[in-house]
């Protein structure tokens, strides 16, 4: 989490373009979500292990939410792309392309 939020402020100060700021909060919005599917899963592990059923229904209503908000941030990555995507000839916004690319690549 902490990674997410330093790459986060890199990138913003970076001055990247919109565009690519909304792809990198879709991106991040993604593991976050997935992140919490795992930690649920695991403590409903626990509280089934444990025999705590209430605990373990609770955590998997949450677990359920959790796994639809991914679901929506996935279909909300398919539809916010970056500008250059579309066109390869787009002078100055190239330079942003080209730092988004090598910032992946260090990833
Ligand atoms: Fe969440």
């Amino acid at each position: 989490m902490q990674g997410l939020i330093q790459e986060k402020r890199a990138f913003a100060e970076e001055d990247s373009a919109d565009d690519l700021v909304d792809v990198f909060s879709v991106g991040a919005a993604i593991k976050i979500e997935s992140h919490e599917i795992c930690e649920y899963e695991s403590l409903i592990d626990k509280a089934c292990e444990m025999k705590h059923t209430k605990v373990a229904q609770v955590l998997s209503q949450s677990l359920k939410e959790e796994k639809a908000r991914l679901k929506k941030m996935e279909a909300f990555a398919k539809k916010v792309k970056p500008k250059e995507m579309m066109s390869e000839d787009r002078g100055p916004r190239n330079l942003s392309s080209a730092k988004f690319s090598q910032r992946k690549r260090a990833a």
